[in-house]
């Protein structure tokens, strides 16, 4: 479907649909599916910053038990970086669409060599799966927000293939922070990601997890930021993520000004496969609209483009829902 085409990263993507980082990114198989589903790039399960951290800490110290190295040895042939990289190069050889790697990281600390050994894989592009959780009261939100800033510079002086970040939907003010991604030479930004949340059973009295599967109707708030992000005038790829479950949450997020949509718990509940629904609704609402090419609707109704777009800004109800008592 030549009329999907579109551009993300530099990157020429047959889709605007990317599989986004899952446990179901992580082996070959479902890579090659996910390509013959038509999927416009994938993006690997992250590799974490304790897995790429015990990986040095093995490599640099010896527990003086030989059996017990032998084990982290082994546990480290079948968990480790150099597995993750074998992942990205039989990825690179057996699939024509983009591979983007992603890293998980809290700290912007020691395991910054390995993104190079990651980027310098043949990879297309590295996503940051990135989130400092504040735990601390005396941290400000603008010094909790430089960490994020000094991880891209160190990432930028090692890496030489775009960067992206993927964030979580809580800032201060989230156009700041995207200005300073774009500022500091960042490519694209996932907008957003969706965390592990607790819950409290009440019955069992203890704390469970939250679903850890989105809804659609989770789309809202990402709509309004991808809406105000597009619309400003700096060079930055978005990439949409949460609460895509059908072709028109795909059409929503590119008509708010996402330059490629990501899908996860859509594809875990319906199979890898769904991607060819997903396209195919997207092509029949394109002709149905008369629209040839992703670019004639995309960003139409974002903050910069919509008739009215304070109803981008309003958060309150009173307005709107004066009639609801
Ligand atoms: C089981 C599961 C595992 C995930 N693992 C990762 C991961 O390793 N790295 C990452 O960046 N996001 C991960 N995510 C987040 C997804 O990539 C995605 O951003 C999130 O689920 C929101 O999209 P959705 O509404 O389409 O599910 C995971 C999500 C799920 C459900």
């Amino acid at each position: 479907m030549e009329k999907l085409t579109t551009n993300y990263l530099g990157l020429k993507l047959k889709s605007p649909v990317i599989i986004s980082s899952s446990r179901l990114t992580s082996n070959i198989e479902n890579l090659i599916e996910a390509e013959e589903s038509g999927a416009g790039a994938v993006v690997l399960k992250s590799l974490f910053e304790e897995q790429i951290m015990y990986h040095i800490n093995v490599l640099s110290t010896s527990s003086g038990y030989p059996e017990a190295d032998d084990y982290i040895s082994n546990y480290m042939k079948l968990h480790s970086v150099d597995e993750y990289i074998g992942l990205i190069k039989s990825a690179k050889k057996k699939l024509s669409i983009p591979v983007i790697p992603s890293i998980n990281c809290y700290s912007s600390s020691g395991w910054l060599d390995f993104a190079r050994n990651i980027s310098d894989s043949g990879a297309d592009a590295l996503e940051i799966n990135v989130f400092f959780m504040p735990l601390d009261r005396k941290v400000s939100s603008s010094d909790s927000e430089k960490i994020y800033f000094e991880l891209i510079e160190k990432l930028k002086s090692r890496v030489s293939i775009p960067l992206v970040m993927k964030i979580g939907p809580r800032f201060s003010n989230i156009l700041y922070m995207v200005d300073q991604f774009y500022m500091r030479g960042v490519e694209g930004v996932v907008m957003f990601n969706r965390f592990y949340e607790p819950d409290i059973d009440i019955k069992k009295m203890e704390i469970v997890p939250a679903s850890v599967l989105s809804k659609t109707d989770e789309r809202r708030n990402v709509l309004r930021w991808i809406a105000m992000t597009s619309a400003q005038d700096i060079k930055i790829d978005i990439s949409a993520s949460t609460g895509v479950h059908s072709g028109d949450d795909v059409i929503r997020y590119l008509l708010a000004g996402a330059d490629t949509v990501q899908a996860c718990s859509v594809l875990y509940q319906k199979g890898i496969s769904f991607i060819k629904n997903l396209n195919q609704d997207i092509s029949d609402w394109m002709t149905k609209n008369d629209f040839s090419k992703i670019d004639d609707f995309r960003g139409k109704l974002n903050w910069l483009n919509y008739e009215s777009p304070t109803i981008f800004e309003r958060t309150q109800f009173m307005k709107y829902f004066s009639s609801v008592d």
